[in-house]
């Protein structure tokens, strides 16, 4: 019997770092979840079944105390007798509910702040008399009831932290999860440990063994079939699937021929010794007979999901397989609204798509509580070859996302080798592990150019490069222009049909990172 992983619960009030909280937390190699305020109690009861839940962070949030409905909602929180750490929103939420005063800030604090440690207890245990802290409120505590202590102030907020006299609840009116809080790993580790009691059992080792033991239980001796793209987060299910099931796992792998050059060859090699029936499709003349004349990119995003669908479809149907395995991760189903109403920016093609269609007896998803980095230590450990396991991201539809207008194959061809360019220089620089994703773009531009004397007239290739640590955000990345320089020079000349190469300088938002 393996005794359950210990796990803190970000409750989330809407604010941007409930994530943020999220990780740093597993950092710690103890497990966290993210639930909305909105019917939270429920959510912590469920996760109870499987895990240890030591304490609860109520997260910050864009609402103030007496204007919405949070109050009554998390009334029931604190009958569940865990420790309680708010933070920002939360810390006043707390304050508030305990019969507090809240109210609009005389002066906003915003940025990096001079905290007064009065009490170092609990959560501020260890912590010097001054701390750097991290804050962005407008509203502030000013005063809190008898049976709270004030743990810390600042020359604008007479109640930046506070503590119940006799229960584990605490707040902090600054953020411990930004890093510009000088101490506020320090902070964190309190809560979770000192406070909450948790052990470090969230390791990727125990994982592995779970996850491999809970495939063969819910897929009961049948037929599983994945649809393997050659991305790190298919890749690692497949591997996982792969050492559950062995024979019993169909990986599907569909060329629609909008992979990078020499991909398909090398997701063959990587994954049809792995001891599982392997298919490889090749797809390319459908979906390029399907895209004929179409340039709108949801058009373009709805056809390949849906031609993917048929195609996969029709090897499921042959292998007869019961179950379906997916490679959705945590941001995946955060993102995709399964908890929260989410704004649709761009349909994202992934394999996430294809239950609705489809006729399973259930879908088994081994990653769906991961992070990308925790995915990759999971591939770590299952001795993944490197080129997956750093491989940068790269979208389902492929390179038809970044070729604007009509795709041909012309188009095809110059988007291949220009890639492939600039991959090569970036990694010959050194410069890829600081870079999230780094790629070409073919425009629908064609502009005048002279090559060899001659007047020419051809494409415009735009050069993508961000830093990103979730792809929620991203920052263009600063390349040298020696690199860039390399990189245009050898497109140009290499490619006989373009021009012109362009550097996108815009980061997320307010563009995306992808061009469609
Ligand atoms: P955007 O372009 O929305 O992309 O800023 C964010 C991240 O997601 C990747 N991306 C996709 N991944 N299916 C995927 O699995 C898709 O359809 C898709 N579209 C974009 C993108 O490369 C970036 O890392």
């Amino acid at each position: 019997m393996v005794a359950k992983t210990d796990a803190i619960v970000v409750v989330d009030f809407g604010g941007q770092y409930a994530h943020l909280i999220g990780r740093r937390i597993r950092d710690f190699n103890v497990y966290s979840e993210i639930v909305p305020y909105d019917g939270a109690v429920e959510e912590i009861e469920e996760l109870r079944k499987k895990y240890h839940v030591k304490g609860i962070i109520f997260s910050g949030g864009p609402s103030s105390v007496y204007r919405d409905d949070a109050p009554e909602k998390i009334n029931r929180l604190f009958e569940l007798g865990l420790p309680i750490l708010g933070i920002c929103y939360g810390h006043q939420l707390i304050a508030h509910v305990a019969g507090g005063r809240v109210k609009a800030a005389d002066r906003k604090e915003y940025g990096i702040t001079l905290a007064t440690i009065d009490r170092p207890l609990g959560v501020l245990k260890g912590l010097k008399r001054k701390e750097k802290v991290w804050m962005s409120h407008s509203d502030t505590v000013y005063s809190v009831p008898s049976e709270y202590l004030v743990l810390a102030h600042t020359e604008n907020c007479p109640v930046a932290a506070l503590k119940h006299r006799d229960r584990p609840i605490f707040g902090l009116q600054w953020h411990p999860e930004v890093t510009h809080t000088e101490n506020g790993e320090r902070m964190l580790h309190n809560f979770i440990f000192e406070v909450c009691g948790c052990r470090r059992n969230w390791v990727m080792g125990d994982f592995v063994k779970r996850a491999i033991r809970e495939i063969r239980q819910e897929t009961g001796g049948k037929k599983c079939i994945i649809a393997l793209s050659g991305g790190i987060d298919s890749s690692v299910a497949t591997a996982l699937a792969a050492r559950a099931l062995g024979k019993r796992l169909t990986a599907v792998f569909v060329d629609h021929g909008f992979m990078r050059e020499g991909e398909p060859e090398f997701v063959k090699k990587t994954f049809a010794k792995m001891g599982i029936n392997f298919v490889a499709v090749d797809a390319r003349k459908r979906f390029l007979q399907k895209l004929k004349g179409v340039t709108d990119p949801e058009e373009k995003r709805r056809i390949i999901g849906e031609e993917f669908i048929k195609v996969f479809e029709e090897v499921a149907k042959r292998v007869g397989a019961d179950y379906l395995i997916q490679g959705t991760i945590y941001p995946d189903r955060i993102e995709s609204g399964f908890r929260r109403r989410s704004e649709k920016i761009k349909t994202h093609h992934n394999v996430a798509g294809l239950p609705t269609k489809m006729e399973f007896r259930g879908i088994i998803e081994p990653l769906r509580d991961l992070y990308k980095d925790e995915v990759r230590r999971v591939a770590e450990r299952l001795k993944l070859p490197p080129e997956i396991i750093r491989r940068q991201p790269f979208p389902g539809p492929g390179l038809a996302v970044r070729i604007t207008g009509e795709i041909t194959p012309e188009k095809i061809k110059i988007i291949k080798a220009a890639d492939r360019i600039v991959r090569e220089e970036i990694e010959r620089a050194g410069l890829k592990d600081g870079l999230w994703q780094y790629f070409a773009v073919l425009t629908n531009t064609k502009s005048t150019g002279v090559k060899g004397d001659a007047r020419a007239y051809g494409y415009t290739v735009a050069i993508r490069a961000v830093e990103s640590r979730e792809a929620m955000t991203a920052s263009f990345a600063k390349i040298p222009y020696e690199i860039l320089e390399r990189i245009s020079t050898r497109i140009t000349n290499e490619n006989p049909d373009v021009t012109r190469v362009v550097y996108d300088i815009t980061h997320k938002p307010p563009a995306t990172i992808e061009w469609e």
